[in-house]
């Protein structure tokens, strides 16, 4: 039997899945790793961190391997998106990786539009300037810190760094590049012109390549350190979400996926790379050769559950917490919750504005808050999806995956707030399954991304929307989005109290 590993370079944690040809996870490990949260709204990570939670990560694998280390034939990566790591003129990093969830640059993000221009921008990247983007985070460093920036040879993203210290190789693949704010998205190449406007040396941007390709093979130093064969190829990856839609069969138009993480996702295949959707959703390069995909952001989606099980319910283990909401009825007894811990992406790119409970009452119970919690995640979800539909978009089928899936009655009530049938894969991977399955595409086990899903990918379970439960959400939906703007002024206000 042959394998391949996918590696899942996370926020949390590196996860590693061993997949067989069959597409059966055989092993499974994951290391965990801290967030550097210095001030509000900062999040960092140290990238030698990632590296050696991922050896150490690849050496438990390989300890429990019992057949011929090159039966391991290909390994491929999936990333947070994003991080900015900086290195030096011998690749040594500079600083800390400033993570795809940090706020800090506000006001970074209005110099882009001041000297770029809004429209144009867009036509190039795609994109809005979002704080959580690679770009803003690099004029940042170079404003606040000068001296660093100075020493600056090259950035990359973190699954690229994690890749360069494996192989030796230093690359950015176009689906992770296409986060960055730098690259022209349609035309696959890095934009002399935004980095001539922000007087940044165009130097700094990396060798692009694609998810699928071929990179080399792992260093001697890393094969002895981990038990890996020095035969195993090495492939590009992609970025999180791009692998999370490669892992999840999201390969044709018309398919959709939700993923709850950390933060959540809404993404949607798109075959061209000419709609026009105003930047109101995010538009990137797929995983997949030559395709490209939307996708609307929650930036706290798991994170809201979990921030409330640690605050509030640190000694509940969470499947008792979210066992519980079974017997809430919709609504949650007249509680809403807003999901904005961190600031938002989508609809509402806004840094600025902060979680609300609206409604508590003296007969509430901790059960009613983490329906809530629950319910409030999949309406902001669900404001992506309302964006793809007024722009045309058929959205009836949704494969859903991550810690939304962990329970039955968060799928139900998605199909509920989306209106869509959801489907729950039988080894839902996400992101991890995606980097193997490009490694094995890579290896030539398979002649597209298509037919590995066909074989690797299967449906378990559906749920079908309740009318009578639609209708309901569909008026909770309104009330839940009047609450953006009834607390926006009050969020800036507070911010003065932040520490
Ligand atoms: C996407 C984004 C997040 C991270 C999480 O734009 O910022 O989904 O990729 O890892």
């Amino acid at each position: 039997m042959k394998y391949v590993i996918g590696v899942d370079l996370g926020t949390s944690a590196v996860k590693l899945l061993l997949v067989n040809q069959a597409g059966d996870v055989v092993q499974e490990i994951a290391k965990p790793y801290p967030l550097i949260q210095d001030k509000t709204g900062y999040s960092e990570q140290d990238p030698k961190v990632w590296v050696d939670q991922t050896v150490a990560g690849l050496s438990d694998l390989m300890k429990d391997f019992d057949q011929d280390p090159k039966d391991i034939e290909g390994i491929s990566f999936s990333g947070q998106m994003h991080g900015l790591v900086l290195l030096d003129e011998h690749d040594e990093v500079l600083r800390n990786a400033i993570l795809w969830n940090d706020t800090r640059t506000t006001e970074q993000c209005q110099q882009i539009y001041d000297r770029v221009g809004e429209s144009r921008l867009l036509d190039i990247t795609k994109n809005p300037a979002l704080e959580g983007f690679t770009l803003p985070k690099l004029l940042w460093v170079k404003e606040h810190e000068p001296n660093i920036y100075a020493k600056a040879h090259k950035f990359v993203l973190p699954k690229d760094y994690l890749r360069y210290k494996l192989t030796g190789k230093l690359q950015m693949e176009y689906s992770d590049a296409a986060g960055t704010l730098l690259l022209n998205v349609s035309e696959k190449s890095w934009s002399k012109e935004i980095c001539y406007l922000l007087d940044i040396d165009v130097n700094l941007c990396p060798e692009l390549i694609a998810s699928h390709d071929e990179v080399g093979e792992v260093t001697l130093e890393i094969a002895e350190k981990t038990g890996l064969a020095q035969t195993t190829l090495v492939f590009a990856g992609g970025a999180d979400n791009a692998c999370g839609a490669i892992g999840s069969g999201i390969l044709e138009d018309g398919k959709t996926l939700c993923s709850i993480g950390t933060s959540g996702v809404v993404l949607s295949y798109e075959s061209s790379n000419d709609k026009d959707f105003a930047g109101k959703v995010h538009y990137f390069n797929h995983g997949a050769p030559n395709a490209y995909y939307t996708m609307g952001v929650t930036l706290a989606a798991g994170y809201s559950l979990s921030w409330f099980k640690e605050v509030l319910a640190k000694e509940e283990s969470f499947e008792k917490l979210v066992a519980e909401v079974g017997g809430v009825p919709v609504g949650s007894n007249g509680l809403l919750f807003t999901p904005y811990l961190v600031g938002e992406r989508t609809p509402h790119a806004d840094a600025a504005i902060r979680a609300s409970f609206i409604g508590m009452d003296g007969s509430h119970e901790r059960k009613d808050f983490v329906r809530a919690v629950m319910e409030g995640i999949t309406f902001s979800l669900n404001e992506s999806i309302e964006i793809f539909r007024e722009n045309g978009k058929v959205i009836d089928t949704i494969v859903s995956t991550g810690g939304g899936t962990k329970n039955e009655d968060w799928l139900q009530m998605q199909a509920d707030i989306f209106d869509a049938k959801i489907v729950k894969l039988s080894s839902e991977q996400g992101p991890g399954m995606g980097a193997a399955m490009l490694a094995a595409y890579g290896c030539g086990w398979f002649d597209s991304l298509r037919k590995c899903a066909d074989e690797f990918l299967h449906v378990d379970k559906e749920f079908l929307p309740n009318e009578e439960n639609v209708s309901m959400y569909k008026q909770l939906f309104e009330m839940y989005k009047s609450v953006y703007h009834s607390t926006k002024q009050l969020s800036e206000g507070l911010l003065a109290f932040r520490k």
